[in-house]
């Protein structure tokens, strides 16, 4: 792997919301726990991000921070593979920021779909501040401070996506133009070695006069294994390659997460303001307690009415937890009334627990522990550091603001 490919780089934050729920271990942690192996990953706290929304009730951020983190660790992220950090750690974040905003058009940021949306749902919300409007761009710098060319997001992101891209773009174009670009591409170009110089000269020959995309892959794929070139360099091939100027800030792409897998209690997205989620460190009875208070398909009134799991907020549970024939032992018994709900919402209980007992043990283990978790945050803040501050060490040289 190697780390100047952005497209071996994830990012991914959350706001601090607490203590995370099934929800959030099926829709995201799940993922993230595929990535960390496949990818170099960094996973923040989005505490700035809270604020922009919530500048009024600061009280519990880091309460919150402390307990989201906690559970990323007893679900399985690994701070030996994944760098874990909290943003506000990062000033990086907050001068990268800054400095988007002062080439960012206003109208990208008033267009973007979640600035009227979020106003009109969160009424009882201040959201005509400053920040709130700069929210996607405060995203933006997060991941651009990092280089990273995959982000991990709902599809309601997708949009702050875009704006990254754009901004990156804009940004490249704009501060990509050094004094001399042609001449220290083709510097760099004689520094690769005579047969990888002539191939990348090819290569963007085919791209620039005919076209062809598959050469630009290929020569972009060449770039990144360059072991001799500095980063520079190779930002400057690539744009060179692509008739841009200097790629400094590399467009990321979104990562959707699959469609909601496990749906709350009520059959409505599980959340935990809406009271219908199952936590991550929920204790056994309490499991059991939701479970089988859990609403079923009204029109089994009496044991012996027929239902319809489709209408049945237990069987999206069924659907995430059982194997074929169980599904099929529901869907049967419940179209012919031969067995009764808590029957079947026995299975659910067990498969839970099953699930989460590891994690709350874990969880539990790391609650006790306040100092482990406070040196994996201390440790991923400072390697996050080093990563942001080469991003920006560039970024300021490029606008001309390289004092030190
Ligand atoms: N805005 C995201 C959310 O509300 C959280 C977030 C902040 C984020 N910065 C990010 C996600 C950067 C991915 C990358 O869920
Ligand atoms: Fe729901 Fe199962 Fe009861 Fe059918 S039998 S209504 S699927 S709980």
């Amino acid at each position: 792997m190697n780390a100047a490919d952005p497209q071996s780089r994830v990012l991914s934050g959350m706001r601090p919301t607490g203590q995370l729920h099934l929800g959030h271990y099926h829709g995201v942690l799940k993922n993230w726990l595929t990535l960390q192996h496949e990818y170099e990953c960094f996973f923040f706290v989005a505490d700035w991000h809270a604020l922009t929304t919530h500048y009024d009730e600061t009280s519990l951020i880091q309460e919150h921070a402390l307990d989201m983190v906690i559970d990323w660790l007893a679900v399985g992220i690994n701070p030996g593979q994944a760098t874990l950090f909290v943003q506000s750690r990062v000033p990086e974040h907050a001068e990268l920021h800054l400095l988007l905003s002062m080439m960012t058009p206003q109208s990208w940021l008033e267009r973007v779909p979640t600035y009227k949306d979020q106003q009109e749902k969160l009424k009882e919300r201040d959201l005509a501040t400053y920040g709130f409007l700069g929210y996607p761009l405060l995203q933006s710098a997060d991941i651009l401070a990092y280089r990273a060319g995959l982000v991990p997001v709902a599809a309601d992101q997708e949009a702050h996506l875009e704006i990254t891209r754009e901004v990156a773009r804009r940004f490249n174009h704009i501060y990509g133009r050094e004094p001399g670009f042609e001449q220290n591409a083709e510097q760099a170009i004689n520094k690769m070695g005579r047969k990888q110089a002539k191939l990348y000269r090819s290569l963007r020959k085919s791209y620039q006069e005919a076209g062809d995309l598959e050469a630009l892959e290929t020569a972009r794929a060449l770039l990144r294994e360059q072991q001799n070139i500095t980063l520079g360099d190779q930002e400057r091939l690539q744009g060179y390659l692509e008739g841009t100027g200097k790629v400094i800030l590399p467009e990321p792409l979104a990562l959707l997460a699959p469609q909601e897998k496990l749906l709350g209690l009520d059959g409505q997205k599980m959340s935990k303001s809406r009271g219908n989620d199952i936590a991550l460190r929920d204790d056994t009875d309490t499991i059991a307690n939701k479970i089988k208070r859990m609403p079923t398909d009204p029109a089994r009134i009496r044991r012996t009415d027929p239902g319809e799991p489709e209408k049945c907020p237990v069987w999206s549970f069924h659907k995430v937890y059982s194997d074929e024939k169980q599904q099929a032992w529901v869907c049967d018994g419940c179209r012919t009334a031969s067995i009764g709900c808590l029957e079947c919402k026995a299975p659910v209980i067990e498969a839970i627990e099953e699930e989460i007992a590891p994690i709350r043990l874990r969880a539990e283990e790391l609650q006790a522990n306040p100092d482990e978790v406070s040196n994996i945050l201390a440790e991923g803040c400072e390697r996050a550091g080093d990563e942001a501050g080469e991003t920006l060490r560039e970024v300021r040289e490029a606008m001309g603001l390289g004092w030190r």
